[in-house]
């Protein structure tokens, strides 16, 4: 019989504090709770990059680099952010950081937790998470996220804010393209769902829900659902 197919994204802002300092405690917290999951057929765990990538691009582009030089550094830092999850997770997870659905299926083989971070320029890592939910299988998509969903503006600016309880993807697509202007592409600066992550969410027939991931419990209870993708991201900004 075929296990669970799990894909979660961890934001950058679990790994690290505002002072960017290693978060010890949120990454083994984290780690628990994920070596407890051991009844899965494929486990894939997606590092965002976090404050420290968007200190990197900010160099970069200060120094006259190109954006698709500042994703690549993106790239480079949520592959690193992965290796720290790998060695956190130690004999639970494969050893290596696949940089392409390829290895992804080559590492699938050995049916450790696979961590992985950004694969090409001009997406985010929630990007990479739904298209390796698109790829394994995974029936739902649940985006774990510091607000309780998808709001017309910024509930954390705007007291006002009104929240969807359901949205259709045309909706949302044009929410999130009106809505996020033209820094939408820029390296650092992807959103919750960039212009990629519509694309897969459309083609791939994927149903997202959207929920507040601030506290563990909802990842212990979404873990045990049959198939899912669940998409944790603490952003502190
Ligand atoms: P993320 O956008 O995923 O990290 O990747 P984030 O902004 O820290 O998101 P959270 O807070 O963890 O959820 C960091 C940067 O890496 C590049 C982009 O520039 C992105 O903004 N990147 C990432 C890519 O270019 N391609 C990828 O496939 C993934």
């Amino acid at each position: 019989m075929m296990g669970k197919n799990i894909v979660i994204k961890i934001g950058g802002s679990l790994l690290f504090t505002r002072n960017i300092e290693i978060n010890y405690k949120k990454i083994a917290e984290f780690c628990n709770i994920i070596k407890e999951k051991i009844n899965f057929d494929t486990f894939v765990i997606v590092c965002g990059g976090g404050v420290l990538a968007r200190k990197y691009i900010d160099y970069v582009r200060a120094i006259g680099g190109n954006e698709a030089l500042c994703d690549a550094f993106g790239i480079e830092i949520s592959r690193i952010n992965s290796k720290l999850i790998i060695a956190s997770l130690g004999n639970f997870a494969y050893p290596q950081v696949p940089k392409s659905i390829e290895e992804l299926s080559i590492a699938q083989l050995f049916k450790k937790i696979i961590v992985m971070g950004g694969l090409q320029p001009g997406q985010s890592t929630t990007s990479v998470t739904i298209e390796v939910a698109e790829y394994i299988n995974a029936k739902d998509l649940i985006i774990l996220t510091d607000v309780d969903g998808i709001y017309d503006k910024d509930p954390r600016k705007f007291e006002d804010a009104k929240l969807f309880k359901k949205l259709t993807y045309k909706e949302l697509q044009e929410l999130f393209l009106n809505l996020s202007g033209d820094n939408q592409a820029a390296a650092g600066e992807y959103r919750m769902f960039d212009a990629v992550s519509l694309q897969i969410l459309k083609r791939s027939k994927i149903k997202a829900f959207i929920t507040s991931g601030k506290i563990y419990p909802n990842l212990k209870k979404f873990g045990t659902e049959k198939e899912i993708l669940l998409v944790l991201s603490f952003r502190t900004k």
